[in-house]
């Protein structure tokens, strides 16, 4: 039996939150040239809509670059996550926000702010477009969130399960047969 792939939230909401999203964060940002961080792949749809809906004024000065990190959870309870892609730009006196497609057990933030912190941004934020309402391995902040969901397994919008779905325009609850959880 194939997977059940259930619309939770539409592509119409998403484009209207990052709008919003965007406008929140070029108002609060001080600097002239604040730089998204975006963890591939995952974060690069709704990376690329707060960059669509950024207010014109600012576009210009709008920066943005990739990390791309691997976390292994395993038998390790307090898991790791390893930097397989840097940034190209130098992260030294900047206004950094970092973007992120769902934060859940807190693992890949808590460890991407740690390495961040050691470049010395001028000023760290991050912003995910969902949080799932659970209890974290690490509590990390999220400045700017999109939508908070229940603990579920979503894909589209850049989410993945085996590499699939993420390609969807919009967010949908994966129901697997036999009521099996997505690892
Ligand atoms: P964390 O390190 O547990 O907070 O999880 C962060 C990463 O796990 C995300 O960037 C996603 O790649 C993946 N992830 C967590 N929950 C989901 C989900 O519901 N669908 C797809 N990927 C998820």
């Amino acid at each position: 039996m194939e997977p059940r792939i259930v619309p939770l939230i539409v592509r119409e909401s998403i484009e209207e939150r990052a709008a919003a999203m965007a406008h929140a964060m070029a108002v609060e940002c001080a600097s002239e040239r604040p730089l998204l961080v975006g963890l591939l792949n995952g974060a690069a749809p709704f990376l690329m809509a707060l960059v669509r809906h950024w207010p014109a004024a600012g576009q210009a000065g709008l920066e943005y670059d990739f990390i791309d990190v691997k976390s292994y959870v395993g038998t390790q309870s307090s898991g790791h996550v390893e930097l397989v892609k840097d940034t190209r730009v130098d992260l030294a006196g900047r206004d950094v926000i970092v973007v992120e497609d769902i934060v859940d057990t807190g693992l890949t933030l808590h460890h991407v702010l740690a390495l961040f912190k050691d470049k010395n941004p001028k000023s760290l934020k991050v912003c995910s477009l969902l949080k799932k309402r659970v209890e974290r391995l690490h509590e990390v902040p999220v400045d700017y969130c999109g939508f908070e969901i229940d603990d579920l397994f979503v894909v589209g919008f850049g989410l993945d399960f085996d590499g699939i779905y993420r390609s969807l325009n919009y967010i949908a609850v994966l129901e697997l047969p036999d009521g099996k959880e997505p690892e």
